[in-house]
């Protein structure tokens, strides 16, 4: 959702800020623009379009900023490109968020004189800076008395031509610095920026205010301008990860690395039959005081409650709901003391995940999280963090993040079915035996590739699709059906498989792909019926279904043989297919699979 850099150092600064922009580039793609300082000047270079196959005419200098977008207010222009500056273009700014009182803040500024070039929300900020610095006040000052008048979200670098100085400041958005050689200084949305050039961060928090002047970095709060001592940490993800590989997309190697993540995931916490989670131990004591579970998260990170809702019901027999936080957040929800509520999110960031645990937190629930990027906001808020180690997600649509996080709930339930004697020891030593087997499953469902991509081929130019699956695997539909309309813009439906009947076979005619999971479980005679139904209407039948399952192959017109685990682990495999179809349909239709159209990374706006 919007990527700012800044940098500030020795090497050619417009340069390397365009190559760290273009590591975030999933973060927004509509258009980019760098600012750079040299001999007291700055210089611009905006575009509409990728910033991954531009080329830059800046001149060299030491200190730059720059932004690549994800449009929310205004339209996708060169006028509206971050940086914006100010009249006298003497100060620059590139913004992630929102200012939700921007046209009074305008307002306010035109009567002053101030002329505005485009119309976005940001650009309120430049204008507000430059009015502050006429106080003859020092420039991180300014910044922060014009944070201090913004309602909303921000992160905001602003460069200063007169004191050759940058600034960050942060609320509610993400805002990292890195710490490269000689005392360079990086300034980003995420650490992806620029983990080729250094692994040395502090990560800001909220109200934080970073003076980069010359080879220094010192830290205030904004609203007191007290100085703040930051804690300096390593981050353990790799440059590497954050690159292809060789595969053509990243989501595809996102695919391919499940395995090896969800072995990262558990290494350490399945010790000699049991689930070691050293950072739950005090939740984990309060096991039996809580009445209820809520899950918390957006999308996928959503469906991966909505999926071990199923599961934690059955370990831990205790009632669980799974919620979107963006609605929770708005309906004055009943939550208090006896409340686990448990946030999903891959990012950290995502705004409205954020807004709903706060919103529990005020309300007494004791918070926990299942959290990929290390020291993100919403981590940092909570009680405990159980963090996946999917390593970075560069694909904006999620897979590896997801299923890492239903391992790690899965052995969060175990845990908590141990502390609340709901299962016996053999029957938690089983679950972790099965757990560790996961990872063979994954990659022998990973090799069943071929298939799917020839099932792909021949659905391509399909318009519609329904999924469908029951009980724990209706969530897994709901995600086949995201993957599918996010990346290949298939319109895809998703719904427990006995709903169909109610409403939906109307839709099915022989124009109608319909996806089913059936495995042989307890369902699986009801979901033989379904599958029926819609072949009696001439609907078109994929199923997903156990190894050897000849007889459902026969009835149907394609079939993704998948093997079986132990069922409550069952949707882990399940998905797997899912994210498969929903890519190589992608890729045939010639979609840009690792930047679909409209999206972005990390939604830091509610
Ligand atoms: C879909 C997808 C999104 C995210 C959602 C939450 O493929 O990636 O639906 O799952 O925006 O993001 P996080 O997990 O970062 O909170």
């Amino acid at each position: 959702m919007c990527g700012i850099v800044g940098y500030s150092g020795n090497e050619d600064a417009a340069l390397l800020v365009m190559q760290s922009l273009k590591r975030l580039e999933y973060r927004g793609y509509d258009s980019w623009g760098i600012v750079s300082l040299s001999n007291n000047k700055l210089s611009s270079e905006k575009k509409v379009g990728r910033i991954s196959e531009a080329k830059l005419s800046l001149p060299k200098s030491k200190i730059a900023i720059g932004h690549t977008r994800w449009a929310t207010h205004g339209q996708v222009t060169k006028q509206n490109a971050h940086p914006h500056l100010g009249c006298k273009q003497k100060v620059a700014i590139v913004h992630n968020g929102i200012v939700e009182n921007y046209l009074t803040l305008r307002e306010g500024l035109l009567k002053k004189g101030h002329k505005f070039s485009g119309e976005t929300d940001s650009e309120v900020i430049a204008h507000l800076i430059e009015d502050e610095k006429k106080k003859a006040i020092p420039f991180e000052k300014a910044v922060a008395n014009a944070a201090s008048k913004l309602d909303g979200s921000f992160a905001v670098v602003a460069l200063d031509s007169e004191t050759g100085s940058m600034v960050g400041i942060r609320k509610n958005s993400p805002l990292v610095l890195g710490i490269g050689k000689g005392n360079s200084f990086f300034l980003a949305s995420d650490v992806n920026a620029f983990l080729k050039h250094t692994k040395k961060v502090i990560f800001l928090e909220d109200n934080d205010l970073v003076l980069l002047k010359g080879h220094h970095a010192s830290f205030f709060d904004f609203k007191s301008m007290k100085k703040l001592k930051k804690k300096e940490v390593e981050v353990k993800w790799s440059s590497e990860e954050a690159e292809k590989m060789g595969f053509k997309h990243f989501m595809l190697k996102e695919i391919f690395e499940q395995p090896e993540k969800a072995i990262a995931t558990m290494e350490g916490r399945l010790v000699a039959g049991k689930v070691v989670l050293p950072e739950f131990e005090k939740i984990l004591k309060k096991a039996n005081s809580f009445n209820r579970i809520i899950f918390l998260g957006c999308g996928t990170a959503f469906y991966a409650g909505l999926v071990q809702k199923y599961l934690f019901e059955e370990l831990c027999r205790i009632p669980v709901e799974a919620e979107y936080a963006s609605e929770f957040r708005y309906r004055n929800p009943v939550v208090g003391k006896k409340d686990l509520v448990i946030a999903i999110s891959q990012s950290g960031e995502t705004a409205d995940t954020l807004a709903a645990i706060r919103e529990a937190k005020a309300k007494g629930a004791t918070l926990v999280s299942i959290v990929n990027v290390v020291d993100s906001t919403i981590a940092r808020e909570s009680d405990s963090v159980l963090y996946t180690r999917a390593g970075p997600e560069i694909g904006v649509a999620s897979t590896k993040a997801f299923t890492c996080q239903l391992v790690a709930i899965a052995m969060l339930a175990i845990a908590f079915a141990v502390k609340r004697k709901a299962v016996s020891k053999s029957k938690a030593a089983s679950l972790v035996a099965s757990l560790k087997k996961l990872p063979v499953l994954m990659q022998e469902t990973l090799e069943e590739k071929a298939v799917i991509k020839a099932i792909a081929s021949k659905y391509s130019k399909k318009t519609n699709a329904l999924f469908l699956g029951r009980g724990h695997n209706y969530p897994i539909a709901l995600e086949g059906a995201l993957k599918l309309k996010e990346i290949s813009y298939i319109h895809a439906e998703a719904m427990p498989a006995a709903e169909m009947k109610h409403g939906p076979i109307a839709l099915i005619d022989k124009e109608m792909p319909v996806v089913f999971i059936a495995i042989r479980d307890q369902t699986y005679e009801k979901v033989l019926s379904n599958v029926e139904e819609v072949k009696a209407r001439a609907g078109k039948v994929i199923v997903v279904t156990d190894k050897g399952n000849t007889v459902l192959e026969e009835m149907v017109d394609d079939t993704i043989f998948v093997p079986k685990s132990e069922e409550l682990l069952q949707p882990i495999i399940n998905v797997i297919p899912m994210q498969l179809l929903a890519y190589y349909v992608a890729d045939k239709r010639g979609c840009d699979v690792d930047k679909p159209r409209n999206l972005a990374k990390s939604v830091t706006v509610e």
